[in-house]
């Protein structure tokens, strides 16, 4: 088992090359996906009209920050750390404007401003850090006890609602606790992923991906669907919320009963991966089409590696053997290793019915760097 340090080393090395000069070309944009000819967007482009929370608030806004500075700790390249910070000074503006943030400041500023505070002890990353960490407690229903996740979907009325994504946006308030020796924010974390605990996992170690709670006297009314086939399914980016989600919560709280969760929604994974070790977009999905999401491999794959760093010996290489499967059939055959297209991790997919499929997503590409770190011994604490 011991190769897998060396294969990911080599797999890095592509990386290395690939980055150098994607991170050239793009030094001056926050990227979500790639257009017909391989060349990445600009979410942060001030000149594009994007509605309310698709514009420099867009969720996924911290990843390329986040490259950056897995590159930065390794390389130790100052390039990578000045383009992170770019990208920080211009997320920072959506403080600003406030509306369009949401649950999400989590993934937005914990990539970026908190991984720079960490790494080189910045000051105004951590100011930055904790604005965030306020506005995700101030999000927190304490009737429901549970952390309150967009603002609008359609017509909907939301404010019940919860969704597993953020079991990785309470990292955020874990830090700010440990930071600021202020328990609040580690009390809203616990009670949040307590509450999904009870009310999103499944006996068979499956989750939903939205529960909706009653918001005056708290309590489960139903759930959602949200981004998987349908309601009752298994979307698979979701489950990778889970696992890695949980297994973050108990590194920081020591927790067993998050651990447990994290290893009950693995093996859930583990048992219905495919002899290709590629996902699909919902464990659930009719054979037909076989949409893919190599973002939900990649964040399965890491919260895998995450659940590794806790248990016994014994059961550690079950973990491994899952995490490497999975990430060598991205590495071997849905990465893109040439100059024609600045992301890396293709076959990503947002929801099961979206009107695209197969695209590029900047987080596949940070999930699967962060992870071939992990299993060359070489991660940082990021969430
Ligand atoms: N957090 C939203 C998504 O995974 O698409």
């Amino acid at each position: 088992m011991e190769d897998y340090k060396a294969w990911a080393e080599e797999v890095l090395d592509k990386v290395r090359d690939k980055m150098a000069w994607v991170s050239e070309k793009n030094k001056d944009k926050i990227p979500y996906t790639t257009d017909a000819d391989g060349n990445y967007d600009d979410r942060a482009d001030e000149n594009k009209e994007w509605s309310r929370d698709d514009g420099l608030n867009w969720w996924t806004n911290g990843f390329w920050g986040g490259i950056m500075w897995l590159l930065y700790q390794d390389t130790r390249e100052e390039k990578y750390a000045d383009i992170a910070r770019k990208s920080e000074r211009k997320l920072e503006k959506c403080f600003e404007t406030y509306y369009g943030l949401h649950h999400d400041v989590g993934f937005m500023f914990q990539p970026t401003a908190v991984a720079d505070y960490r790494l080189t002890g910045d000051q105004d990353a951590k100011r930055v850090a904790m604005h965030a960490a306020n506005l995700l407690a101030g999000r927190f229903n304490p009737v429901g006890k549970y952390i309150r996740a967009w603002n609008e979907v359609g017509d909907s009325d939301t404010r019940g609602w919860a969704i597993i994504d953020c079991m990785f946006n309470i990292s955020l308030l874990y830090w700010a606790s440990e930071e600021s020796g202020d328990p609040r924010f580690r009390q809203i974390a616990m009670m949040h992923a307590d509450t999904v605990l009870e009310s999103f996992l499944r006996p068979d170690g499956s989750v939903c991906h939205i529960v909706e709670f009653d918001p005056e006297h708290g309590g489960m009314v139903k759930s959602h669907g949200g981004q998987g086939f349908g309601e009752g399914s298994s979307w698979t980016r979701g489950q990778g919320w889970a696992v890695y989600g949980f297994a973050n919560s108990y590194s920081h709280t020591g927790k067993q009963e998050y651990l447990d969760a994290a290893k009950r929604c693995a093996h859930y994974c583990m048992a219905n991966l495919s002899q290709s070790g590629i996902i699909p977009v919902d464990f659930r999905q009719p054979p037909e089409p076989a949409w893919e999401d190599s973002c939900g491999a990649c964040v399965i794959a890491g919260g895998l590696l995450e659940i590794a760093k806790h248990v016994p010996v014994s059961e550690k290489d079950m973990y491994i053997r899952a995490a490497v499967k999975i990430l060598k059939a991205i590495a071997d055959t849905r990465a893109d290793w040439t100059g024609g297209c600045d992301a890396i991790v293709q076959n990503c997919t947002g929801a099961y019915h979206s009107d695209t499929h197969h695209i590029t997503m900047v987080y596949a590409d940070y999930y699967f760097i962060e992870a071939l770190y992990k299993l060359a011994g070489k991660g940082i604490l990021i969430w």
